[in-house]
């Protein structure tokens, strides 16, 4: 039995102050958004009830799709990876980025560099530079392969959209055969909703259908996704049943806001190639923000 948890968009508080030039560029249109929308249900303190009940449980994996971040500063960065280093070692924790994480121009390649030992592939270099590849990455831990593929982009003022291409179609579907092959039991992990109609326009994901396309081509177990702060379970055409897709609330979301409160999936992986079986429990925050309950469960591949 495998124990993978799943959480996503811990958005990590609190915001920096900003310099006046940070403010001028297009800093300035999150930094009202945030105040306005975010900051009275974004509380630290529910990251640390959640971290809380994670680190209760006796954990294979833990996989953050994305959104480490709100306005990718240098500093929200480096307490990102403070925060990675305390939640636990980079071999047991995946992450991959979000559109928060690639704000501004080069906070995608600064937020990679400081959060890799977190991304880094099997056979992948030691260290991180600006000519290599980091996504899609694969690691492999028991008998679960993990696969991260990256949607950030640094997008105009006020869009969250993101980018699925040609070359990581063509390398994921290399990545989930191999796995495959090796009888692995395959997560691919992707911010976005690769789900048509699952955001708004302007949030969605360009090359939705190409994902599709990959995993009934390279197939898989599972995906994980967030951005939207809601949880969902959605279907991609597998190759033999469908492929569950699930979203989890924000990680930072507390209780009382017009998002649900936050939570992270449970999932216990057991069985064999062809023969998989997957229980997803899903906990959330309970109404005084003090702890976990549990509020749904879910068979997959059954
Ligand atoms: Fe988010
Ligand atoms: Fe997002």
């Amino acid at each position: 039995m495998f124990k993978l948890a799943h959480i996503s968009d811990i958005h990590l508080g609190p915001l920096p102050s900003l310099s006046l030039r940070e403010l001028a560029s297009k800093r300035i249109t999150g930094f009202i958004n945030w105040h306005r929308n975010r900051r009275s249900h974004m509380a630290g303190d529910t990251l640390n009830t959640l971290m809380d009940a994670i680190d209760r449980i006796d954990l294979d994996h833990l996989a953050i799709t994305g959104d480490m971040v709100n306005l990718a500063s240098s500093r929200e960065i480096e307490t990102v990876t403070a925060w990675l280093q305390d939640a636990g070692e980079p071999r047991n924790i995946s992450v991959i980025p979000g559109n928060h994480d690639a704000y501004v121009p080069g906070a995608y390649e600064k937020a990679t560099k400081a959060w890799y030992p977190y991304m880094r592939g099997e056979d992948a270099p030691a260290v991180w530079d600006e000519d290599f590849h980091c996504y899609p990455y694969m690691r492999v831990r028991g008998n679960v392969a993990i696969i991260g593929c990256s949607t950030a982009l640094a997008t105009p003022p006020f869009a969250a959209s993101g980018y699925f291409g040609r070359r990581q179609a063509r390398e994921t579907v290399n990545l989930l055969r191999a796995a495959g092959e090796a009888g692995l039991f395959r997560v691919v992990m992707i911010h976005h909703p690769p789900i048509r109609g699952a955001t708004p326009t302007h949030k969605r994901m360009i090359g939705i259908r190409r994902f599709g396309a990959t995993i009934s081509a390279g197939g898989a177990e599972l995906v994980l996704h967030g951005h939207t702060h809601l949880n969902t379970v959605y279907s991609l055409r597998g190759q033999k049943m469908p492929v569950p897709v699930v979203g989890i609330a924000s990680a930072s979301q507390g209780p009382g806001g017009s998002k649900p409160p936050a939570g992270f999936n449970l999932f216990s992986i057991s069985g064999s190639p062809g023969n998989w079986k997957l229980l997803r429990e899903r906990f959330e925050l309970n109404e005084i923000g003090r702890g976990v309950h549990l509020a749904e469960t879910t068979r997959f591949l059954a």
